[in-house]
């Protein structure tokens, strides 16, 4: 195959970020979008030159000329718009969280299997240079034995009205923003979670700041791993200053920081401000250190490109991004608000038994990704 073509549901942010990605891709063209919000659907297409738009992703789906799918509509319609793409013949390329649901997660699983498509979790930290980087640096044994892994990422709110209601997003700041530390510790142990004790604000007037987002705007959860490997997970929407990305890592012989968002080769100080700084700061006026090709920094383009060859040479995903791995990052999160409602710590039982969705061989075993 030559070109995969794409076609991708939502016009708003995350359709943004997989557009550009796609354009930067030789080997994707994206033929199609789909909207339920006209004038944004007309934005998006005109902006990125999409030739051709739809006000219902059922009648896009019936087009031949599309291969892929990407899903950048809002959590609770993954499964719903997931499935109607598979039953007409497409891959996918699901936005995290893959559901609000494991029944739902599984439902989308099941149809890829049924419809012989592939089903592929978009989580972009496991794409990000600093976090591949680091990856090679625990494989040449830089830090030791890696025994504890901390991540978070922390801003001061979501754009999108359906991040801010519970029945949309399937929960608040966890849910939304922990997926991505939750995956990323699974994916550098290289192991399953098994146990998680989390606490949450408890969303509406419980909240710190947000009293009107359904979801909780603070949380945090500690996770073993079933290699021994802890990890810690922190998450929040009462952040102010832009979108923090952290992770450290501490091994038997050394230890490793990332700062994912905050670490621009660039300072600049402006009284005026101007456009733009990092993702979700409030201003780019004073001292800023800027972003500087903050898409692919966050993974999105290569993640992206990894996908489009799964399709072109018919590969699975790597390790993390195969739908598998999206369920079992959802169980784990969901697992940290059964915990804060019950006030105990959660022990999880394997989603598809011993083989399916197994973790990947010990790390000095495991193939490198190509790229
Ligand atoms: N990987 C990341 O870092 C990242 C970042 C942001 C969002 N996301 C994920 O991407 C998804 C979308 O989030 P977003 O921030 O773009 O939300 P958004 O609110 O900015 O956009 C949602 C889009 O979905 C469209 N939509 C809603 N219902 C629809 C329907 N029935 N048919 C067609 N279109 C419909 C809306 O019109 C809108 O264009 C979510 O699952 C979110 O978790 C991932």
């Amino acid at each position: 195959m030559e070109k995969v073509r794409v076609a991708i549901v939502g016009s708003e942010f995350a359709a943004g970020l997989h557009v550009r990605a796609l354009k930067r891709c030789p080997y994707a063209e994206v033929v199609a979008a789909c909207s339920i919000d006209a004038p944004s659907l007309k934005r998006f297409v005109k902006a990125n030159n999409i030739p051709n738009k739809y006000d219902d992703y059922n009648k896009m789906f019936a087009r031949d000329d599309v291969d892929l799918v990407s899903l950048c509509v809002p959590n609770f319609l993954h499964k719903q718009v997931g499935i109607a793409a598979l039953a007409a013949g497409k891959h996918i390329i699901c936005e995290k969280p893959l559901a609000t649901t494991i029944a739902d997660a599984k439902a989308l699983i099941r149809a890829a299997q049924k419809y012989g498509r592939k089903l592929m979790y978009a989580e972009d930290w496991l794409n990000a240079p600093a976090i591949l980087r680091a990856k090679e640096i625990i494989d040449q044994g830089g830090i030791g034995d890696v025994l504890y892994i901390k991540a978070k990422e922390t801003h001061n709110g979501s754009h999108s009205i359906y991040a801010q209601r519970k029945e949309y997003c399937g929960g608040g700041a966890m849910i939304h923003l922990g997926i991505h530390p939750m995956a990323f510790i699974r994916w550098l142990a290289g192991s399953e979670i098994v146990e998680v004790a989390g606490m949450c604000t408890g969303g509406g007037q419980k909240n710190f700041f947000h009293k009107k987002y359904g979801g909780e705007d603070w949380s945090a959860a500690l996770v073993t791993l079933k290699n021994g490997i802890r990890g810690f997970v922190e998450v929040n929407y009462i952040t102010h200053g832009g979108m923090d990305d952290v992770m450290e890592i501490c091994g038997t012989k050394g230890v490793m920081k990332i700062d994912m968002t905050f670490g621009s080769p660039m300072r600049v100080y402006s009284q005026p401000g101007f456009e733009y700084a990092i993702e979700k700061a409030e201003t780019s006026k004073g001292w800023t250190r800027p972003a500087v090709d903050e898409e692919a920094n966050l993974g999105y383009v290569s993640e992206i490109a990894h996908f489009i060859d799964c399709v072109r040479f018919d590969r699975e995903p790597g390790f993390g991004m195969r739908a598998e791995d999206g369920a079992a990052v959802l169980q784990a999160t969901l697992a940290v608000y059964e915990s804060a409602a019950k006030g105990k710590t959660i022990k999880l039982k394997p989603l598809f038994g011993k083989t399916a969705g197994k973790t990947r061989p010990k790390a000095k075993k495991a193939q490198a990704r190509k790229r």
